[in-house]
């Protein structure tokens, strides 16, 4: 395995990779990588000659009140995951091999799915990660890239993206992996204390029982919100916490009929939770047919 540390190097290798006929698979993430991570590289490794793995902690996805800085940065520990995995590459470039006087001047922006869910509360975010991604494809070259669905809006932005600015790059979705409890498994889970993490599965349980709500079809849409929002309340009455939103929209981020017996069926439908407890923040989603 090698450690690609500039932006040349990566794509001098790319350009070779490819002048050989071999497939480049791409496994953009943050570092701190844990089981999640693990599945999208076995998936890149299992589909591709050749396997890059980025780890950038991308300051412009952040907001100022947000955890740049004390996101997690175990890079031994990451790097050594990746050689059990065979991970062909890392590229891991630092900051200002990114954003030279950090300062780019040229964004991407994937309007209105930038502007609901998450984007609400984070604005500027996907705007960070479309243009980071951009770089990143530019950069690393690959025939396929990897994203999880756990960060589901992300994912369609990516789509998006790909779509709109005629990448010549296969997008693959890689569904949720959880934790044992049902948490689903992010390097944020690492912020929580022994307290929070125990009452945490209450996030997966609370779009799971919104689901049921739903399927039984006796309630509108936003009846089955508040009953579920009552619900994850009550799961997490013995800590701090947040709700910071929860919706469903259809599986291409479009709202849905408040009435669900007007809903056709087939539809394709998501529940989107965003919650804090204590001072970290966790999102989660699920998908299902009605
Ligand atoms: P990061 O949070 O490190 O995630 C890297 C990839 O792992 C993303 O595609 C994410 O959706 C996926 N992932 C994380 N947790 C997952 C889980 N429990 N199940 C399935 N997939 C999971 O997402 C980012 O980094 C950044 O925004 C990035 C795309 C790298 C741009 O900076």
């Amino acid at each position: 395995m090698k450690v690609i540390k500039t932006i040349r190097e990566m794509q001098k290798i790319a350009d070779l990779c490819r002048k050989k006929n071999l497939t480049i698979g791409f496994v953009p993430t943050m570092g701190a990588l844990h089981k999640a991570h693990i599945e999208l590289i076995k998936k890149a490794k299992s589909e591709n000659d050749v396997t890059v793995v980025s780890i950038f902690v991308n300051p412009i996805q952040f907001g100022p009140k947000e955890d740049y800085k004390k996101y997690p940065r175990p890079i031994q520990q990451d790097l050594e995951i990746c050689r059990q995995q065979k991970v062909n590459f890392v590229f891991h470039p630092s900051v200002k091999e990114m954003y030279p006087n950090n300062k780019i001047l040229t964004f991407v922006e994937v309007t209105k799915l930038q502007d609901i869910l998450c984007g609400k509360y984070r604005p500027g975010h996907f705007r960070g990660v479309a243009t980071v991604v951009t770089k990143l494809f530019n950069i690393v070259k690959p025939h396929k890239a990897y994203f999880g669905e756990k960060d589901y809006q992300q994912l369609k932005i990516i789509q998006q993206m790909v779509k709109d600015l005629n990448f010549d790059i296969k997008i693959i979705p890689v569904e949720t992996i959880r934790e044992n409890n049902g948490l689903a498994c992010s390097s944020r889970n690492l912020y929580l204390s022994e307290k929070e993490y125990a009452s945490s599965p209450a996030i997966y349980k609370s779009l799971l029982y919104c689901k049921d709500l739903i399927l039984q079809k006796k309630f509108s849409i936003k009846s089955c919100i508040n009953k579920s929002k009552k619900f994850l309340d009550n799961l997490l009455s013995n800590v701090n916490h947040k709700i910071q939103y929860f919706e469903i929209y259809d599986e291409n981020l479009n709202p849905v009929e408040n009435n669900v017996k007007k809903i056709p069926a087939g539809t394709k439908l998501r529940i989107f939770v965003a919650v804090y407890i204590g001072t970290t923040r966790l999102i989660d989603n699920i998908g299902f047919s009605i």
